[in-house]
Formats: C-alpha cells, structure tokens, sequence
C-alpha cells in the first residue's frame, strides 16, 4: 500500500490510504478472453478523512476508462427501480413543487429518463442532464428534455440564463460518482432558486460499515457518503442538510435533503443521524480500521466456504455479474475454479469473462436449465426479488449463498 498523502476531496486536508484492496479491474469491465492480455488494473486504496468525515477512493482511473459508448447502464431495465424513481418523483411534486408557479426542476444524470419522464407526463418544467450520449437519446425519445454534457458551475449558469433558477435539483446514485465534489455543488447552489431544494441518493456509508458490505466500493464510487460528510461537504456552498430519509436500493442508501440555509426547518431526522453516526464512530478514522480487518475475515470465511464446497465435489454458480462483484472477486482472490459461471440477464455481459477474475458469464437459461448445487448471491441488493422467482431452486434442494453481512449458507 502506498505511504503517499494526498488531498481530501472535499476539505484538501492531507489524507493517508489505510486499506488497500489490491489490483482492481475497472468493474464494469467485461472482457472477452483475448482481451485479457492488455487488461486496465488499479492498486485500489480507500482513504478516510476525519476533519469532514468524508470515505473515498485515493485514486480513481480516468474517466475515460470507465464511462465510454459502450458503458450502457439502462436505469429502466428493472421493474423494481421503475417503481423506486416513480415515487421518489412524488416525493419531489408534494414536497417541493406543491404551490409553486410554474415550477423547474433538474435532474444531473438523469439517465434514459426514469425519474423525470414522470414530471415531463405531468407537464412540469424540466431539464435533464446526462453526459453518456446513448442513454440521454432514449430519454429523448420519451419526451425528456435533456442535454448530454457535464455539470459545473459553468453549465449551472448556462442554465440559469436560459430557463432561470431551479425549484428543485435531483440525482440518485450521481454524486458519489464525481470526483469534483466542489465544482457540482458549486454548480448546483447556484442553479437553486433561493428556497429551491437539492434532493440527491447514494449507497449509505452506515449500512456499508453494518453489512461489511465492502463491495459498494469500485473505480465509479469514488465517495461513500454519511450525513456527516454531507453536510460538511456542502455548508461552504451555503446549503444545509434539512433531511434524511433512509431507502432500501442498493443495499441501503440515504436520500440527503439541502437547501440554501435557513429558507427551510431542519428536520429532527438530520441531528438525529448525525448523532447515530457518531455513537456508531462513523466519523473516526479508528472505526475504518474495525472495517478493514471486517473485509479480511469476511474474504477468509469466503475462501474458506468455497474450497470446502469444491472439496465436497459440488457445483457452485454465481448470481448476476455486478460492479460490485468484481471487488469481492479480485479481494478474494476468486476464479473459475471455485465459481464455475456467473448467470446475468445483461445481454452485453453474456459471453464475456468477469474483470480479472476471468469467470465466463452466461446467460440466465444456463442457471435455470442445469440449477447448480449452490449460487452465490452477488446481487444481494435485489434478494427479495430473487428469491421470490427462484422458488424452484430452492424447492429442488438448490441452496443460496450469501456474503452480507456475514459470510454463510442462507437455510
Ligand atoms: P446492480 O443491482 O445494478 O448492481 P451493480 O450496481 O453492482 O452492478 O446490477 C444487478 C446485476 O445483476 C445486473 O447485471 C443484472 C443482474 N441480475 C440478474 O442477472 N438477475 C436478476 O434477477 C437481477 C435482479 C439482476
Ligand atoms: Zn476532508
């Protein structure tokens, strides 16, 4: 692990490494097999600063690495999400719009339009950016307004001249990607009307910590937020936390809610919070080397389960080739021959190998039609929906296994 101090990305306090998860591929990183030679690796080091409270990434590959034509994330190929941004949209029109003449909303990473096509149906005033070329077209196509660039302060006041200051801002799973915090929230203070209201989600710091859920770490999360670090993050901007409302996506997220200080009450959720932060020592630099050594019993109690299986001459198969999976193969040290294929429904995926580890992906008929003896849960996020169509697995001896929270075979 490097000795090397670097800025925090918020504060520019000097900050050191305290984990490193070794060489990481980039996660969305598919790869065919005579790709293999040539592959992208990262020493993959977390860094954790106790003067703002902010977790991240020393270093992150280059963007280019990560985002490109064919990074093709589809926000509306799943069911259970659909439902997720149609009531966070709700959320928005009561909470925020509700009474407003004429109101403007933003959304930065708007994706293929998920979230905002339920205000363009409502015939609300709205804006979506998204830099990825290919997804913002089939927004368009659904009637929403969007354009493909990044977001600064620059762009903000582009904004502002042409539609005015926005009543509402929103991103889900977009700020934990930006590695210019500063620059976004700059931009976003501005593009806010003086009692407009900023409403943003990501993976939430406390359930990483609770869960070991270490795999929420890859190249594209550069943070992962508290509400510590949030309203720190963005009172030089002049916003103030006035909310936090917990959500079941991603395997626990936090929904932070700003606005300009004092135009709204600060809800009891927020000191609340960052109490609880406190007493769980999310704010300390001590409590992140409890997580550390969290990460290696969990990946020992990995490697051991698998061998033991492979031992016993059964078959294992994983679960949905996530970002997420690609940490917890290249951590652990697991390859094909301990996880035999890794089944996914993402058709770009299928035929590929898996970052580093070089496990095939094949399609979902190649779990369904050969069930094996054991699956290996990577999109532990969306268990309940697993499990609820996966009865016949289960009913045909077929057991799951889990990582999250702990290690084990789910009975
Ligand atoms: P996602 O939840 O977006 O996780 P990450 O952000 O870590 O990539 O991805 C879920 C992946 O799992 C996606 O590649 C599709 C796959 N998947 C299945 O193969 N079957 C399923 O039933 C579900 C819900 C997901
Ligand atoms: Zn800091």
């Amino acid at each position: 692990m490097s000795e090397k101090e670097i800025p925090c990305r918020v504060c520019d306090a000097k900050i050191r490494p305290f984990m490193t998860f070794g060489p990481m591929p980039i996660a969305n990183g598919f790869l065919k097999k005579e790709e293999t030679p040539g592959e992208y690796f990262f020493e993959m080091e977390v860094a954790f600063c106790e003067a703002c409270g902010t977790f991240q990434l020393a270093e992150q590959p280059d963007a280019k690495r990560m985002f490109h034509e064919n990074y093709a994330f589809f926000s509306s190929l799943s069911r259970h999400m659909q439902i997720h941004f149609q009531k966070y949209a709700e959320l928005v029109k009561d909470r925020v719009l509700k009474g407003r003449k004429d109101p403007f909303v933003v959304e930065l990473g708007s994706n293929d339009g998920i979230m905002l096509r339920h205000f363009s149906e409502a015939k609300i005033r709205h804006l979506g950016v998204e830099p990825s070329k290919n997804v913002a077209e089939a927004a368009r196509q659904k009637g929403v307004n969007t354009i493909s660039e990044f977001f600064d302060l620059a762009l903000a006041k582009k904004i502002v001249a042409e539609h005015g200051h926005a009543d509402a801002v929103i991103c889900a799973n977009v700020m934990c990607h930006i590695p210019d915090i500063n620059s976004v929230a700059a931009g976003m203070a501005h593009l806010l009307q003086k009692d407009g209201v900023l409403m943003f989600e990501d993976p939430y710091l406390g359930d990483m910590f609770s869960k070991t859920s270490y795999d929420q770490i890859y190249d594209e999360h550069v943070f992962i937020f508290s509400a510590t670090c949030v309203g720190n993050a963005f009172k030089k901007h002049g916003l103030e936390l006035i909310d936090v409302l917990p959500q079941p996506t991603h395997g626990g997220s936090m929904r932070y809610v700003l606005a300009p200080k004092g135009s709204h009450p600060v809800s009891p959720n927020v000191p609340a919070l960052l109490e609880k932060e406190k007493s769980l020592g999310l704010d300390r630099a001590k409590t992140w080397e409890q997580f550390k050594s969290n990460c290696e019993k969990s990946r020992e109690d990995l490697n051991a389960l698998l061998k033991k299986l492979k031992k016993d001459g059964k078959r294992v198969v994983g679960y949905g080739a996530t970002s997420k999976s690609t940490t917890v193969l290249n951590y652990c040290g697991i390859g094909p021959d301990l996880i035999e294929f890794i089944s996914d429904t993402t058709p770009i995926k299928q035929g590929k190998l898996t970052p580093g580890s070089h496990i095939p992906v094949k399609p979902y008929e190649a779990f369904a039609e050969n069930h094996p003896d054991y699956a290996l849960l990577f999109a532990w996020n969306h268990a309940t929906e697993i499990f609820e169509k996966e009865g016949t697995f289960t009913s045909g001896g077929g057991k799951w296994i889990t990582f999250v929270p702990k290690v084990g075979i789910i009975e």
